[in-house]
Parts: C-alpha cells; sequence; structure tokens
C-alpha cells in the first residue's frame, strides 16, 4: 500500500530542536495564528511550503492560487510584524511568543502588502466586518518571508491525544490497512447534517478523518474544548471505532470559504487523506460567499493539479416526510417539510437556552454542549 503523495511531491519536515541558536539577536514576537502556522508548515501539514511567504509567491497566490512555480495554494500564510525597521534581508531571527524561542527564521523578503488587494481576492470582501479581513489589516502592514526552522514543540495541555502530525496520521491509516481516507473539516459541534454527509461518504470509502479545527475561530464559535467533548460523546454512540479517527486540525480558522475550501483539502492531503468533503457554505461566514462558491472553485484546476478526491454534497436537511435525512437530490418534498440545519443555528438556540430537536443533533451531543455553555457563562 503507498500513501498518498504530499501536495507539491513531499512531505516537509523544517523541525529540529537541535538547531544552534547562539548569536541571534533579533527577534519578532508571533501572535496566535503565526505560531500555529509555524508549526504546521514544519510538521508539513502546510506541504509544500518551507516557510513564510516571499513576495514572488505571495503576489502569485494572492492573483492566481498558485505559488510562483504553479503548485496550487490559496490562502496567503504570511509573518505580518507592525515595524519592519529593525529587520535587513539575510538576517536570522528568532521567532517568540511570550519568552519562549519556537523557531527561526531565515529573512529573504520584507515587503509591504498590498492589503486591500489580498482580503478583495482571499476573503472576496474589503470590508472589516468580515473576520478574516480584520484580521488581516490588524496584523501588520509589513510582512516578512522566508524559511522557518521549528525548534520547540508547542507545549499542549488540552485534549494532547488528539494531536497527530500528519507523518504520524499516515502511519495510523497505513497501521490500520485504510487505503481510502476521507477527510472532514469542521469548526462546529457535529450536527445531523454533518453526520449524514459523513456517513454518505463512509459508505464509499475505508475511513474517516474527523479533523476538526481548533486553532483561533471567532468569539462565538463554540469553544475547542466542549466540541473535542461532543465529537468523542457522538464517536462513542454512533459511529465505528475501527472506522474513525478523531484528530485535531490546531490552525486558525481564516473564513475565506472557496479559497480556505481548496486550503483545507490540500492540507488534508498532506494528512494523508485520499477523499474530502465540501459541503454547502464550506468555511463561510455571514452572507460573503454562494451555497456552492467552495465547490465551484475548484474548477478553476485539475484533479491532478488538486491531487485529492473531493466528495461534494448538497445542502442536507432531515426531511418529516422522509423520516430521514436527504438533500434536495434525494428527497421529492417541499420546503415545508424540511428542518434546515446548520452550526449558526444550534449556537443561536442553545445561548438562548433552546434545546435543539432531535432532527438537528444528537441527544448526548446536545447534553455535552449545554453542559459546556453554561460552565463557559459561570466562568
Ligand atoms: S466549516 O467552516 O468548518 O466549513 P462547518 O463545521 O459548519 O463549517 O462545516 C463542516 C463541513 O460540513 C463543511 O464542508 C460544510 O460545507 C459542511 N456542511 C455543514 N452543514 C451542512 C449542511 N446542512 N448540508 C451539507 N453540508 C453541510
Amino acid at each position: 500500500m503507498t500513501n498518498i503523495a504530499a501536495h507539491g511531491g513531499q512531505l516537509i519536515n523544517q523541525y529540529n530542536p537541535d538547531l544552534d541558536l547562539t548569536g541571534i539577536m533579533k527577534e519578532v514576537e508571533l501572535d496566535a495564528t503565526a505560531l500555529s502556522d509555524l508549526e504546521l508548515i514544519a510538521t508539513g501539514a502546510f506541504s509544500p511550503l518551507t516557510g513564510f511567504l516571499t513576495q514572488n509567491d505571495y503576489d502569485s497566490v494572492v492573483k492566481d492560487m498558485r505559488l510562483a512555480n504553479g503548485t496550487v495554494w490559496s490562502i496567503p500564510i504570511t509573518l505580518p510584524v507592525k515595524d519592519a525597521s529593525g529587520y535587513d534581508k539575510g538576517d536570522t531571527v528568532l521567532l517568540k511568543q511570550n519568552g519562549t524561542v519556537y523557531g527561526v527564521l531565515k529573512i529573504e523578503d520584507i515587503y509591504e502588502p498590498d492589503q486591500q488587494l489580498e482580503a478583495q481576492n482571499v476573503y472576496k470582501t474589503t470590508e472589516d466586518a468580515h473576520p478574516g479581513v480584520k484580521k488581516v489589516y490588524s496584523r501588520g502592514p509589513v510582512y516578512l518571508g522566508g524559511p522557518i526552522t521549528l525548534v520547540k514543540r508547542i507545549e499542549r495541555e488540552q485534549f494532547a491525544e488528539f494531536y497527530f502530525d500528519p507523518s504520524e496520521t499516515r502511519r495510523i491509516f497505513q497501521e490500520n490497512g485504510w487505503n481510502k481516507i476521507v477527510g472532514f473539516q469542521t469548526r462546529n459541534p457535529v450536527h445531523r447534517a454533518h453526520e449524514y454527509i459523513q456517513k454518505s461518504a463512509l459508505e464509499i470509502v475505508d475511513a474517516l478523518l474527523l479533523n476538526p479545527l481548533v486553532g483561533e475561530t471567532k468569539s462565538d464559535d463554540i469553544p475547542a474544548d466542549i466540541r473535542m467533548e461532543s465529537y468523542q460523546v457522538l464517536l462513542r454512540d454512533y459511529y465505528p471505532a475501527d472506522r474513525v479517527k478523531l484528530a485535531v486540525f490546531p490552525a486558525a480558522m481564516r473564513y475565506a470559504g472557496p479559497r480556505e475550501a481548496i486550503f483545507h483539502a490540500l492540507v488534508r492531503k498532506n494528512y494523508g487523506c485520499t477523499h474530502f468533503i465540501v459541503g454547502r457554505d464550506h468555511a463561510g461566514v455571514g452572507d460573503y460567499y454562494g451555497t456552492y462558491e467552495a465547490q465551484e472553485i475548484f474548477s478553476n484546476f485539475t484533479a491532478e493539479e488538486i491531487g485529492i478526491t473531493l466528495l461534494f454534497f448538497e445542502h442536507s436537511f432531515f426531511c418529516k416526510k422522509c423520516g430521514n435525512m436527504a438533500s434536495s437530490k434525494t428527497c421529492p418534498h417541499t420546503k415545508e417539510d424540511h428542518v434546515i440545519l446548520s452550526g449558526t443555528k444550534v449556537r443561536e438556540m442553545l445561548r438562548a437556552g433552546d434545546i435543539p430537536p432531535a432532527e438537528f443533533s444528537r441527544k448526548e451531543v446536545v447534553e455535552v454542549l449545554i453542559r459546556g455553555m453554561k460552565q463557559t457563562a459561570n466562568a
């Protein structure tokens, strides 16, 4: 059995805890996004990236969704700073957070990006009401580009047993004898529509990698620790243990809709998935993207360029007449019979103290979420 190739051909490894740091005086303080990006570059999750984008690659990604060498890449992975006056091209700088050195950057490039253009092309809006755009505008006006080395892993207390590097998920897939593995991205508790599309996919592949994003999310998304508990309860009671792996994706959420769907798919390929689910309004926020834009965007590329099989799903819902989950592809009934569910709606109901009905969420999941939300409210 052969593993699926990493994006760009080779799984990157830029981790070296023995790197000699003596004499490196300059430093950059990392925000949460930059720190998680540093680690994900180093472990190969962002293969073929070996560092933060230089201007050539950045311009090409913003304009064409490709690195300068033509490889598909849709989200600029950048290292912004507020003030670059202390840095020069050719410097090697320490990458730190709160006094801890996590890595080094060899500065190849220092450039001032056109952030309005980045916002428009990547997020399809220049409004700072969009959480991803707001972040672009607030992180810093100058970008440092160049290759990185990670020298220290991020220590994690919460759900440490669910962190796996791409090399580890690949090994796990192999040990289990799984040839076809479908990756599922989520930033929400798993509701019935998620379960429906995951299990529809499971009918045609060997295994599911439930891969919730647990990096930075916007403040009204449900916190990762509550979600993790809800996933475990759901898997315990409703999924075949020998065909599902729960592993976290420690990246920041960008809310870039279509462009982020490409990014999410490529990264899951690096983790060893052969298939990836894109449903309705993947990685969307508000009304910035059309329902199926995150599927349509893939038509800009050939299947070989993407290199992971995409499984597109229609908007699914519970149909009272059918008595089960369905979509417009499988259900002949009208809107009046449909219970439309979404993560946003589940969140709203929970916040209002309402219990989402069984057509929305499994009772065991709802119990975890209610308990979690109460604890958060009391904290
Ligand atoms: S995301 O921001 O991480 O994409 P979410 O956790 O809501 O958000 O969605 C996870 C995946 O399930 C995405 O591929 C999304 O398109 C899909 N999805 C969510 N709800 C539905 C639904 N009702 N019908 C079909 N697909 C859905």
